[in-house]
């Protein structure tokens, strides 16, 4: 046994059984010599008002909440991280040194590092951006995009009124488009965001016509099963760089392991591989 003291961490959302956090951390756990855990805590809806307040009680560093607590959750920490807010939803509690709960949001954290992980020269003000979708995930994508400096985000989604609302809410360098446009809206852009369910595994291709798309725009898309959607594979094959999802859900994973455990962990091959092979 490790002399070290033991740290407590863990997932909580419904269902939790198809997170992949659990193995991301227990591997950096092993990996850094720690002696702690990681775990899955599977809360009922209507059981988040009972399971939050007791991570201190229970000797937790912290957890983070997924669906559907993500909103929620922001209601029974002490104190919520600017970004988090900005967001309108948490990924991330930490239990501060005094016992208290702050809630953070590490995806647009996650998103921008895996764009600069694929290209270490990426910047967001290198040319026009089309993101589709307007779900949690496109906050996240449109908010971090804005701060790094976007200068014109063309936001598309199935349903115009929540593009329009994102538009709003996040100002100037975010227009609203019509879905119908998507195929047009690629003309010129410099990168392309893809944060629709569609071309996920068990979901229908996306249905986007690339050929407006420039041949350098680098092409992003969230999904991380599979690994390569049909949109990136089309992408890949005209010769645009890609980006899959992975990188996301890895990159978000970082700041919350160094609150909890004191470490900021590296991503390996060794530890992509190892996800991979639970897909
Ligand atoms: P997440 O948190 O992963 O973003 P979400 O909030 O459920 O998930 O958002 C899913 C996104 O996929 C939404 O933008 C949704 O569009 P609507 O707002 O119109 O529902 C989009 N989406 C789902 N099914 C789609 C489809 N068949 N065609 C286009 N977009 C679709």
């Amino acid at each position: 046994m490790s002399s070290l003291p033991f740290g407590l961490a863990g997932i909580m959302g419904w269902p939790v059984a198809h997170s992949r956090s659990p193995a991301i951390h227990n591997h950096w756990i092993r990996k850094y010599g720690l002696n702690g855990a990681y775990v899955q805590l599977p809360v009922a809806p209507g059981k988040l008002a009972l399971a939050v307040p007791g991570l201190a009680a229970l000797g937790f560093r912290g957890c983070n909440i997924t669906i559907p607590h993500k909103v929620d959750a922001m209601q029974l920490v002490d104190e919520v991280d600017i970004m988090a807010k900005r967001m309108g939803a948490m990924n991330t509690i930490v239990v501060q040194p005094d016992g208290s709960l702050k809630g953070f949001n590490n995806d647009g954290f996650g998103y921008i590092q895996s764009l600069i992980d694929a290209q270490p020269d990426w910047r967001a003000d290198a040319g026009p951006i089309t993101v589709l979708g307007a779900g949690g995930a496109a906050r996240a994508v449109v908010l971090s995009l804005a701060d790094r400096g976007a200068k014109e985000i063309r936001l598309l989604n199935r349903t115009f009124d929540k593009a329009e609302a994102l538009a709003n809410e996040f100002g100037v360098p975010v227009k609203a488009l019509p879905w119908e446009e998507r195929h047009a809206a690629l003309a010129d852009v410099a990168l392309l965001v893809n944060t629709t369910s569609q071309g996920m595994h068990g979901q229908p291709d996306l249905d986007l016509n690339l050929d407006a798309l420039p041949k350098h725009a680098l092409v992003s898309d969230v999904i991380y099963v599979p690994l390569e959607t049909p949109l990136l594979a089309a992408a890949r094959k005209r010769g645009n760089p890609t980006v899959n999802g992975l990188g996301m859900l890895l990159n978000q994973a970082r700041p919350a392991f160094h609150a909890w455990f004191g470490v900021m962990p590296e991503i390996t091959e060794e530890l992509k591989q190892a996800l991979i092979a639970t897909f």
